[in-house]
């Protein structure tokens, strides 16, 4: 679908829906980026939903030690556990993944919730560019690895387990460059230095949120529908949270920060409220999981995802990154290619 500008706008002055409620009794959640914004929100109501267990991964102890101590006064629960990654460090994901397998036990819910804006290029320690890193690379690197445990926990469950990917309307105003389209390494292009000139890095946020989308669908594709295992995307909406504070360090009176402030002002919603769209895609929609697969949540509710991604160019962009994904995973992590083996299959679709 094509989503106007306008339509987002009426969304955010749409009411919202109240937050959907689960039994978590004996399961498992994992929210990845919880100690601020609309992931602390979103542990705040799984808190409040009783799971056996919590899990809040942030890359900032001090910061992550704050957030626990908040969601257990807020909500009294208290099997909250903080553990630490850091999304912009390969090393840090695969440590995290393999302590899950150690001490984390079956996977019920997992919500891939980090993400960063950033409009100038800064290479990761792993020689990627940073925002491509975290919201994309180390994002699919992580729901990978964790599939083993959300599949043992979704056999053993009534319900599938669920991997939530928070992507975002921008999705929808978005199509890649020609050079990276034709591209058959498109997320190295798209890394490399020299084309991340300021000029490109201005949409950077854009595709990696698109990207998003792609890597629920092309997963989606590669489960078995008898997987006890569904994925999928969310726009929280456009929300008042720390992914702007880059804007916020810019001079008082400078145009890019009275711009957010006004843009904030007429259409943000808060936090909490955009975190409600997470907890629907995390246990909402139950009486059709497969309508879930792959769907993109929207004001409490599944929506057409963009154009573009519908197309045929779309499915073959998808596919190729999809592969490229995997090549560069398969780079950092031994354990990509026995994942893929054991649990995903070739969709007819991928040959393109
Ligand atoms: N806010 C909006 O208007 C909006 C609209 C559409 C979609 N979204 C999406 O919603 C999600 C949540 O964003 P938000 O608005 O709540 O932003 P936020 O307040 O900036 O929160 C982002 C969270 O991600 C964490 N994070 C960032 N880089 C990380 C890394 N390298 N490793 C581990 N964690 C990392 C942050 O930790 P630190 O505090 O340590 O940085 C923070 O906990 C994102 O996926 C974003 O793209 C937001």
């Amino acid at each position: 679908m094509k989503k106007s500008l306008l339509a987002s706008v009426i969304d955010q002055w749409s009411v919202v829906p109240p937050v959907e409620t689960a039994d978590l009794s004996g399961k498992t959640v994992l929210v990845v980026g919880a100690n601020v914004g609309i992931g602390f929100e979103a542990s705040k109501h799984f808190a409040r939903m009783q799971p056996a267990r919590l899990i809040i991964a942030c890359r900032n102890e001090a910061k992550g030690k704050v957030a626990l101590a908040e969601i257990e006064r807020e909500t009294g629960y208290n099997g909250c556990e903080l553990w630490i990654v850091d999304l912009a460090n390969f090393a840090s994901v695969t440590t995290f993944s393999d302590k899950f397998k150690r001490e984390g036990g079956d996977l019920h819910i997992l919500v891939m919730n980090a993400a960063i804006v950033q409009l100038v290029y800064q290479p990761t320690a792993d020689g990627w560019e940073s925002v491509l890193q975290v919201n994309h690379l180390a994002t699919s690197l992580l729901s990978l690895l964790l599939i083993p445990q959300l599949v043992a926990a979704g056999e053993k469950s009534s319900t599938p387990s669920r991997i939530v990917i928070v992507s975002s309307d921008l999705h929808y105003w978005i199509t890649p460059a020609k050079e990276v389209e034709a591209s058959t390494t498109p997320l190295e292009t798209l890394s490399n230095e020299e084309w991340c000139i300021p000029e490109h890095m201005q949409s950077r946020y854009n595709e990696s949120k698109l990207l998003n989308v792609l890597f629920v669908r092309a997963l989606t594709d590669r489960l078995q529908s008898i997987t006890p295992l569904s994925a999928v995307a969310v726009n929280p909406g456009y929300c008042y949270s720390q992914l702007r504070r880059d804007w916020y360090k810019k001079p008082t009176f400078s145009f890019a920060r009275i711009a957010v402030a006004l843009n904030e002002r007429l259409l943000a919603w808060t936090a909490e409220q955009g975190s409600r769209q997470l907890v629907f895609a995390a246990v909402g929609g139950r009486d059709n999981e497969d309508n879930m697969k792959a769907g993109y949540v929207n004001l409490g509710r599944l929506i057409e995802v963009a154009d573009f991604v519908l197309s045929d160019e779309g499915r073959k962009f998808q596919n190729t990154v999809w592969n490229e994904t995997i090549d560069i995973l398969n780079g950092v992590s031994d354990k990509i290619a026995p994942i893929v083996q054991d649990y995903l299959v070739v969709p007819d679709s991928s040959i393109n």
